[in-house]
């Protein structure tokens, strides 16, 4: 099959790299030449485990391309999948603008029966509104429709789109359910079939869901440090239970990322709008919106106060096996321990390059890939994320004898006896 994926992102380039195993001819597109003119060469431009090797074994079986040239990319293609951003505005409200941009500028390029396939999470409605775009640039195209979500996860991405889940296709036409059932076949997969809509607000509800739990778990955990209680220990006792399961429980600073945040704040917005404001989205982001604010107030009353403290700040990502730094609890916890007169150093093994994007330039702010220059003379070490590199590390070594030493392991992922063994004060969530 002929394929172009519009938009070389995280979801694109993987999207593009797992369709081109399958024998497709794959065209990756984008608008920023400085990321194509990389993929060209090979390069992936972010960390995705797995991702490099299978890019450069498809670009040399000559499966998969990369241009900037939408008349190049889209005009032969049978599937064009859209997987360009879909950030949120200031509002909350999901920004449209690239997906909507993408539709008139493929549009004139259509080859007649193309199916153009939404990828990138949007809401329901979307699909007639992108449809009138092209018909508008293109009055004489025959094309159709479909909403196909994706679900992978940053970090897992290659193997989860190898390997879904599910795939959830919404349409309305037999033909284009058996094409796109036809293009996802390989995965052997269950499919589900449902209309656009529906398909939309599964996308939107899976991920309010997982917010949910964390945002769940983070209010008990605040429940246990009234009393004796240990949050691991609720979970564990929690998990046997099959409706609940022992899986993704992760107390700390609150959810994070590309997905959940902008997601949630868009169902939010879209409950309000059709006049639900006291839906469980609303509350649930604003929970989340001061989760971080209320920890680290409660943890500088706990270490005396941020000022002179030289604070080591492991983990910048927003969670292991990525360098994506959107919505990343360091990008909030580095700016406050700044503005309260805290020298920084941070660690992260991946996203160094990613820092400048997201955490403005400071003399008293420094970035490292390797702990133990972090962890030098750091009178308070908070470990934000569960880097392996961070939870295998032997602290031993970043202990100085003889003065207070704080640790804050914001993921309960440190082994908090031996830590205190060795003479660290110890603070855990919910514990
Ligand atoms: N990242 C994830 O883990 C993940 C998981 C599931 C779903 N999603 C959804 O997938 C979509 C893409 O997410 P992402 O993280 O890959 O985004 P991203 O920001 O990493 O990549 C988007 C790409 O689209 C390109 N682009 C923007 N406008 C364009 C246009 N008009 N034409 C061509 N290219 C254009 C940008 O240059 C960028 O390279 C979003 O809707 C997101 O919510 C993301």
């Amino acid at each position: 099959m002929n394929i172009c994926v519009i938009g070389t992102g995280f979801v694109g380039v993987v999207s593009a790299a797992v369709f081109s195993s399958f024998g497709n001819k794959v065209v990756g597109l984008d608008i920023d030449p400085q990321k194509i003119e990389k993929l060209k060469q090979g390069i992936v431009p972010f960390y995705e485990p797995g991702l490099k090797g299978l890019l450069l074994e498809q670009q040399q079986a000559g499966n998969l391309h990369f241009t900037t040239d939408y008349q190049e990319a889209v005009s032969s293609a049978e599937v064009i999948i859209v997987a360009v951003g879909t950030p949120s505005s200031k509002e909350g409200k999901v920004e449209l603008k690239y997906v909507k941009a993408a539709a008139e500028s493929m549009a004139p390029h259509l080859a007649k029966g193309a199916i153009v396939v939404v990828k990138s999470t949007v809401p329901p409605g979307t699909l007639s509104k992108l449809k009138e775009l092209i018909q508008t640039k293109a009055p004489h195209s025959e094309f159709h429709m479909a909403s196909v979500p994706e679900f992978l996860k940053e970090g897992t991405a290659v193997e989860d789109t190898l390997h879904p889940d599910r795939v959830v296709i919404g349409a309305t036409d037999e033909g284009v359910f058996a094409k796109l059932e036809e293009l996802h076949a390989p995965l052997n997969a269950p499919v589900v079939r449902m209309l656009p809509e529906s398909a939309q607000m599964a996308k939107y509800a899976a991920n309010a869901y997982l917010a949910t739990r964390i945002t769940f778990i983070n209010q008990i955990a605040d429940l246990c440090e009234q009393n004796d209680a240990d949050i691991k220990d609720v979970i564990h006792a929690m998990g046997f239970d099959k409706r609940i399961g022992h899986h993704y429980w992760y107390p700390g600073f609150g959810y994070g990322g590309s997905c959940f945040p902008k997601d949630v704040k868009e169902l939010a917005a879209y409950s309000r709008s059709v006049g639900l404001s006291d839906n469980l989205l609303n509350h649930l982001d604003r929970l989340n919106e001061e989760r971080i604010p209320k920890l680290m107030a409660q943890y500088e009353a706990a270490v005396g106060g941020w000022a002179s403290k030289k604070v080591a700040v492991l983990g910048l990502s927003f969670k292991p096996h990525t360098d994506d730094m959107r919505e990343a609890p360091s990008i909030k916890v580095i700016p406050l321990l700044l503005e309260k007169g805290a020298t920084v150093v941070g660690y992260d093994p991946k996203a160094l390059t990613t820092v400048p994007y997201f955490i403005p330039e400071n003399p008293e702010a420094t970035y490292t890939d390797d702990i133990a220059t972090a962890l030098k003379d750091a009178d308070v070490i908070m470990a934000l994320i569960e880097w392996p590199e961070i939870i295998q590390y032997d602290f031993a070594t970043a202990r100085r004898a003889g003065s207070a030493q704080w640790v804050i392991d914001a993921r309960n992922q440190l082994d908090r006896l031996q830590l205190m063994k060795l003479g660290f004060q110890y603070i855990g969530v919910g514990r």
